[in-house]
């Protein structure tokens, strides 16, 4: 794959909209995770749309809106565990396979999630 960001080989905004489009239902369905977060689960899905279209080198939406992104920090309130972290990662992975991204871009995309996966963790 020959591009300059991950943001631009997925396809940019619709890609990481249906990436998190499918994430989330897995998330609410997930029994560590699902009690962490509120039931509506729509400004959550916002506001990561934002964050993971500069995440992965796409416009900063999220520094836009909300400052800068202190991510570690934002996730202080919440009881972050290893366990956690791994079922966050493994909804994520679940949902990057019903997409149609290329495996390897797939890959690339959870390897880089992953870092700050384990960085939150905090309990
Ligand atoms: C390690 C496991 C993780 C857990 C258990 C977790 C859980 C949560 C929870 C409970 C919230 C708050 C929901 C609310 O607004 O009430 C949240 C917000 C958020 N999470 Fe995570 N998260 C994890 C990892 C990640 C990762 C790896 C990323 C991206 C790299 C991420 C990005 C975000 C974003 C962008 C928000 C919204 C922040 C805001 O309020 O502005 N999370 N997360």
């Amino acid at each position: 794959m020959n591009f300059n960001t991950i943001y631009e080989a997925a396809g940019g905004a619709p890609a990481i909209r249906e990436i998190v489009e499918k994430f989330y239902p897995k998330v609410q369905a997930h029994p560590l995770l699902a009690p962490l977060f509120p039931e509506d689960i729509r400004p959550v899905m916002e506001k990561q749309y934002q964050f993971l279209t500069q995440f992965f080198g796409g416009p900063p939406l999220y520094s836009d809106e909300h400052g800068h992104p202190m991510m570690r920090a934002r996730h202080l309130p919440f009881p972050i565990t290893k366990e956690r972290a791994d079922a966050w990662l493994d909804c994520m992975r679940r949902a990057l396979t019903e997409t149609s991204l290329p495996e390897e871009l797939q890959a690339l995309m959870l390897e880089r999630l992953s870092g700050p996966a384990y960085h939150f963790v905090n309990s």
